[in-house]
């Protein structure tokens, strides 16, 4: 029988690109399963209907429906898009999965996602350099004070051991590039980054130059795809406590975006000069960019000492390189005129 892969948050812009991926994807295993698509609201699931897959119309806070989902369609692999900070809905869903392979008898996989910048000393990280194929979970389990992104890196990791459902934990950079997903086509920062100095007509950069991981979302979606495909063919790859796969590409040295961003804007007129500010405060770096004070600095300024072992031994190829990225810029510029919605 086919396997059913269940995919959260396909109306997002990281879960619509992965869907997209795999329903053109050349693996036979891929091609083979039937996919269905969580999204939350009417309006999506008519959109993402459109694709021609199943979509089911889930809040994913609602513990039965989610069981109901899991246990009707016959889940084998979920695909969790939808949040890495919330443990309940990760937790529920394992549950429900693995509920599903005690009745099937065979293996049920949880692909999880999770943040890079988890691992910077600006987001509460205290061990300094970290490998993916290091002991993470014990690591993460000794943060006295952990973040809820955290929490769910742990919770993803024991309930699936709980349950015996193999888990693997996709580590996700800052994502930049169209998206190809049916809804949602933008990501968070750097479009923020755009809106803003479009609507104040000024650029602005930190006080200290970030260097975080970063990731097209191209490559991205082909670290899915890869993922899926090793765990529908039952290849012996690392999951659980082992499972974690930092999806860096490269980096993404923000002081250097925000001068390629202020030359484009300024040279579409959509900026008053080609100059780049520092912002004053983190509270007016919030407030512009819309965001909690509290994680503002861990956005802006982290680098973090991530080496990424796992995803390159399973044989990831990122295509896009630093000069791609930073050459890219005057296109996610006019991404964000065509595609935001307000
Ligand atoms: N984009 C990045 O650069 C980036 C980087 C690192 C990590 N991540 C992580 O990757 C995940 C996906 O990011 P994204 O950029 O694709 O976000 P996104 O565009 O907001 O997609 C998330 C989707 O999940 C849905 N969702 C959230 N909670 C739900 C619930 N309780 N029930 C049902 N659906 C729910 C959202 O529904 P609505 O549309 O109704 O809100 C949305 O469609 C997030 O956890 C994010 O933290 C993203």
């Amino acid at each position: 029988m086919a396997p059913n892969i269940l995919i959260t948050g396909a109306a997002g812009y990281i879960g619509g690109s992965v869907l997209a991926d795999l329903l053109s994807s050349s693996s036979n295993a891929i091609r083979e399963a039937n996919l269905i698509a969580v999204v939350r609201t009417k309006e999506q699931s008519q959109s993402v209907s459109e694709l021609g897959v199943n979509v089911i119309q889930l809040d994913l806070s609602d513990d039965p429906g989610v069981r109901e989902a899991v246990l009707e369609h016959k889940i084998d692999i979920i695909i969790h898009t939808a949040s890495s900070m919330v443990p309940q809905l990760a937790s529920s869903l394992i549950q429900a999965l693995g509920e599903r392979r005690r009745v099937s008898g065979t293996d049920a996989y949880f692909i999880h996602t999770s943040v890079t910048s988890l691992f910077s000393k600006e987001a509460g990280w205290p061990y300094g350099e970290i490998r993916d194929n290091d002991p993470i979970l014990g690591k993460q389990k000794a943060i006295e004070q952990p973040s809820p992104v955290t929490l769910t890196d742990i919770i993803v990791a024991e309930e699936a051991k709980k349950q015996d459902v193999k888990s693997v934990n996709v580590v996700v950079p800052y994502v930049y590039g169209r998206g190809t997903g049916q809804w949602r086509k933008l990501s968070v920062n750097i479009p923020g980054f755009v809106r803003t100095s479009i609507t104040h007509k000024t650029v602005y950069k930190f006080d200290v130059e970030g260097k975080p991981p970063a990731a097209h979302i191209s490559d991205l979606v082909a670290l899915y795809n890869l993922l899926l495909e090793k765990c529908l063919l039952k290849e012996p790859i690392p999951t659980g406590e082992h499972g974690y796969y930092f999806a860096m590409a490269h980096r993404a040295p923000w002081w250097e975006v925000m001068n390629r961003l202020a030359k484009a804007l300024y040279a579409r007129g959509l900026v008053s000069g080609p100059e780049v500010y520092t912002w004053p405060s983190d509270a007016m770096a919030a407030e512009y960019l819309q965001l909690p004070e509290l994680y503002i600095r861990a956005m802006g300024t982290s680098t973090g000492d991530l080496v990424p072992v796992n995803a390159y031994k399973l044989g990831w190829k990122p295509k896009w390189t630093l000069e791609m990225f930073l050459d890219s810029m005057d296109d996610e510029i006019q991404a964000v005129l065509d595609l935001d919605k307000g």
